[in-house]
């Protein structure tokens, strides 16, 4: 990857967020280039990495990845353009936009394009994310690694075998950050009208956050093992779990990840794919 060029078409806030992923990784700042309409970010970007800044036609003809950072609906107009520039040069395309299909993105780049299609969320601006990729029958094992690589500068990164898959992928970790924090919301209002200071809610329920996150990730029991452990009979977790088991927490979880995922489907069955 350190001779690849990779290419960032939009440098919002996901791709400052892998830009400065891969440099941390050791990816050479002058083999990344970023475009932007902002030229303000394009400035801040080089100032701070070093990396090259230009226009979407710079990056179709230095890029060997591009990746494609804008906002879902401004893609098909951006990458209608840099279809037309991009000619025969056979880049690695990796869209990172939400709701937009690989199906789109074929239609707009001709079927013999190599594209990858990722669904990030934002804990990779902190480099903790969690990603799921579906690459179309283009993509070669090399750029398959490529992608990850890039990918995985961020987070953990994985790959699905079906486009459709993508729409879990959203409704469990593209959208899952935002369910967790709606707890830590909840749990840090109630410690506080319970009489603790604001300081200490919040306090309390991040650590308490971050503390179970990384207990699940590196204990050898399974999550459900873990709770049994806290969860001893006539103690005070048995009567907060009662209580999230009388209110079917399971249940709304299971229907709110669903409703995630159907609007998943809705919103790319309303991008126009001419
Ligand atoms: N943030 C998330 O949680 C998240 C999670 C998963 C996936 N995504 C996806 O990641 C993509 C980027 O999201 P973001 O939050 O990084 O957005 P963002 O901060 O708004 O960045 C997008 C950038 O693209 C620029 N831009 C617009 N039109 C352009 C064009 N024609 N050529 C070059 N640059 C152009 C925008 O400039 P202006 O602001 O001047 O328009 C903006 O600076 C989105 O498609 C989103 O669906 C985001």
């Amino acid at each position: 990857m350190k001779s690849t060029t990779i290419g960032f078409i939009g440098a919002g806030n996901m791709a400052n967020g892998l830009i400065r992923g891969l440099i941390a990784k050791g990816t050479r700042p002058e083999n990344i280039w970023a475009s932007d309409l902002d030229e303000s970010k394009l400035k801040l970007l080089s100032q701070d990495c070093g990396i090259c800044t230009g226009n979407n036609s710079d990056i179709a003809s230095n890029a060997n990845v591009i990746v494609l950072a804008v906002k879902p609906q401004v893609m098909r107009d951006v990458c209608k353009a840099l279809a037309a520039d991009l000619d025969r040069r056979g880049a690695l395309l990796v869209s990172i936009a939400a709701g937009i299909t690989t199906a789109h993105l074929e239609s707009w780049f001709g079927e013999s394009a190599a594209i990858v299609r990722c669904m990030p969320n934002t804990p990779a601006l902190v480099g903790m994310g969690a990603s799921g990729l579906f690459a179309n029958a283009r993509v070669t094992e090399e750029q398959k690694l490529l992608a990850q690589g890039i990918i995985s500068t961020v987070g953990f990164a994985t790959w699905v075998d079906a486009d459709s898959d993508i729409d879990i992928v959203t409704a469990v970790s593209g959208s899952g950050p935002a369910y967790f924090f709606l707890f830590m919301e909840a749990m840090q209002a109630t410690a506080k009208e319970m009489g603790l200071s604001e300081d200490l809610a919040r306090a309390l329920t991040y650590h308490t956050a971050a503390g179970a996150a990384a207990l699940a990730q590196y204990s050898e029991d399974d999550i459900a093992t873990l709770r049994r452990n806290v969860t001893s009979p006539g103690g005070t977790t048995e009567q907060a779990i009662l209580q999230f088991e009388d209110g079917d927490l399971r249940g709304l979880v299971a229907k709110a990840l669903k409703a995630a995922r159907t609007r998943s489907v809705e919103l790319a069955e309303e991008t126009d794919s001419t």
